[in-house]
């Protein structure tokens, strides 16, 4: 099992370099005037999307249910770590499925929200990130 809890990890990981990045797309492009990099911008957002953040959802998802499935449920029955992660990794996958939305905005060229906005949609997952990890690791309660 640790073989797939490093595997959980490093999936996570790559998942969340996408979910900072993909936003950060977003803001540069909601400043975008000019056809070029308009297009460019929609070519990094689609390959980001459907080629790193959903394959590193899918495997790190796939990881943590096997854990859950092996032990951890049993292991950690009734200890509120567990539950608060397993809730705010509901509200992350959310986030996940609202950018790939807004990727399908982008593309129609149907964006309404100000670079100001994607710049604060943007911290959003560091929240998360740090209550995971503290949850996940530490363990506290
Ligand atoms: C996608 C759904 C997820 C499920 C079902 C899941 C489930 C699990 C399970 C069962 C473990 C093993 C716990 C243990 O043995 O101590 C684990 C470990 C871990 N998870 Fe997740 N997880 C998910 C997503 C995430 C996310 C989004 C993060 C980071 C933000 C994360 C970070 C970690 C870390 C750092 C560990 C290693 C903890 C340690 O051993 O010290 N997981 N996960």
């Amino acid at each position: 099992m640790l073989w797939v809890k490093a595997f959980h990890v490093i999936s996570v990981i790559t998942w969340f370099a996408a979910l900072f990045y993909l936003p950060r797309l977003f803001v540069y492009h909601a400043l975008s005037k000019d056809k070029i990099s308009i297009e460019r911008f929609k070519i990094m957002q689609r390959k980001l999307y459907f080629g790193i953040m959903m394959p590193s959802f899918v495997i790190a998802s796939i990881l943590g249910l096997w854990m859950l499935q092996d032990y951890a449920w049993q292991a950690f029955s009734g200890q509120y770590w567990l539950l608060i992660k397993l809730v705010l990794v509901v509200v992350l996958i959310i986030y996940h499925f609202y950018c790939g939305y807004l990727v399908g905005v982008f593309r129609a060229d149907k964006n309404t929200h100000s670079h100001l906005f994607y710049r604060w949609f943007n911290e959003f997952p560091v929240l998360i990130l740090v209550a995971v990890v503290i949850l996940a690791v530490v363990k506290p309660f």
